[in-house]
């Protein structure tokens, strides 16, 4: 929409969260908190967004938002503070202000929000939700039309406080009229700030069309504490899952399983107990991962069974119909199709071809204390349990490593490599 420029207040200074880094930049799912608000912002007004941050968060911040302006609140004197550093920067006649830390709202909600104001020639509207639970919430006193007043928890009399239609902090209003009663709120007397949400009371009292529509509860969760955070992560975590469901991936147990914001997974995947599935993964149909399974940045292709108890890594690929089975770790490496590397071995920095067999508990030791090197297996190869293969180094079409071997030479095509002392059998000895 061109009419409007979308301003995320972000300078508060996290004091309730208790961590040392701004909450702001907590991932949420993988992605940070406020990236979260800025994409469905985006969705609303495109570039005109203007984020309000303090003096020490801009570093963080403005690497993850791109696109978009930047102005600093020196003092943390309140939301309406906060808003009016950006009155110069605002060219459009309306204004959406987000709060940096509810990062469930949805753009149908925000679309909602404008229809009404723009429907009802309204000068301030607000999303409003009513919850069991309202304490910390700031409270809507309305008429039937209109917002009379909202009154912050420390403000809220005995009486009040039973009130459970809540203010979500997010409003669209005319810029104009906006900044010029602004001005008005006064410096609430407990916490020394202006609030952003007086604006209501200011307005309602020169009979100005003021409004609120409601929204579910879920979407407008603030993050104002760790607990909060965490109730918030597990509503995201259920929705991304469920929608996942819905496309026809089978979870077995979606409770215990994680998901990143950026997962990828096709229908016909089996996804059972306790799975991590962290950033930059995705997964073909057809797929079984197995319970406790931990993914990250790979690539896993149609028909695979990963786990139980797998571990993939980042840079890596999983072809077509391999198995990755229980206690093996993969890391940077690119696995062909029908590779088996059933059990308890660790494989990195290698390039694995077709139809490879990897024993049990076979190692690629790519590290020699100060740099990293490639392993290379060519098709059809055999690795026999318990071998050590030094890299750098190639293993050559249809070859194979015998079982407990040191490999530490290039192995060329169609070879047999073994490594192992004589074994010596001494009948009726002991080793005292
Ligand atoms: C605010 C609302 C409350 C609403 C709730 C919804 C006010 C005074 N209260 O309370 O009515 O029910 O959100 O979640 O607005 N910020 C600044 N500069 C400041 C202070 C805050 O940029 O000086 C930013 C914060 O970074 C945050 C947002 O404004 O993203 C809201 O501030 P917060 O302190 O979380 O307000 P709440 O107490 O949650
Ligand atoms: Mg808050």
């Amino acid at each position: 929409m061109s009419n409007i420029t979308t301003v995320i207040l972000a300078a508060g200074k996290s004091s309730r969260f208790k961590g040392s880094i701004s909450k702001l930049l907590f991932p949420l799912c993988g992605l940070p908190i406020i990236s979260h608000i800025y994409e469905v912002a985006r969705k609303i007004s495109g570039k005109n967004i203007i984020i309000v941050c303090n003096e020490d968060n801009i570093t963080e911040l403005k690497p993850i938002l791109k696109n978009c302006k930047f102005v600093i609140q020196k003092k943390q004197l309140g939301t309406a503070h906060a808003l009016e550093q950006t009155k110069n920067k605002i060219n459009t006649e309306n204004i959406l202000v987000l709060f940096g830390d509810t990062p469930l709202i949805e753009t149908s909600n925000l679309k909602k929000l404008i229809k009404k104001f723009n429907s009802s020639k309204s000068i301030a509207s607000i999303i409003a939700f009513k919850t069991a639970n309202p304490h910390g919430y700031g409270r809507i006193i309305n008429d039937n039309k209109n917002v009379k007043e909202i009154i912050e928890e420390i403000n809220l009399s005995n009486e009040q406080k039973k009130i459970n239609l809540c203010n979500s902090g997010i409003l669209v209003a005319n810029k104009r009229l906006l900044f010029e009663n602004i001005k008005k709120i006064k410096i609430n007397k407990v916490k020394n700030e202006r609030y952003l949400p007086e604006i209501f009371k200011i307005l309602f009292k020169k009979k100005l069309t003021t409004n609120f529509i409601e929204c579910n509860e879920e979407s407008m969760w603030g993050v104002n504490t760790l607990n909060d955070f965490s109730i918030v992560q597990s509503i995201l975590q259920k929705k991304y899952i469920e929608k996942f469901i819905d496309n026809g991936v089978n979870f077995l147990n979606p409770d215990s399983c994680y998901i990143n914001y950026d997962a990828k997974i096709e229908p016909d995947v089996v996804i059972e107990s306790n799975v991590t599935i962290k950033s930059n993964t995705s997964i073909k149909k057809n797929t079984i991962i197995r319970s406790n399974s931990y993914l990250e940045g790979v690539k896993i292709h149609e028909g695979c069974s990963i786990g139980p108890s797998a571990r993939i890594r980042p840079l890596s690929t999983i072809g077509k119909n391999t198995k990755v089975g229980n206690f093996v770790e993969i890391k940077n490496s690119k696995i062909g199709n029908k590779v088996s590397i059933a059990h308890l071995s660790y494989v990195g920095d290698s390039e694995v071809g077709n139809n490879v067999n990897i024993g049990a508990g076979a190692i690629t030791c790519n590290y020699d204390g100060k740099k990293k090197h490639k392993t290379i297996i060519k098709n059809n190869v055999f690795i026999g349990s318990n071998s050590s293969l030094i890299a750098p180094i190639l293993i050559e079409a249809k070859s194979t490593i015998a079982a407990g071997s040191v490999i530490t030479k290039n192995v060329p095509r169609k070879s047999l490599a073994i490594e192992r002392s004589n074994l010596k059998i001494l009948r009726n000895k002991t080793l005292k």
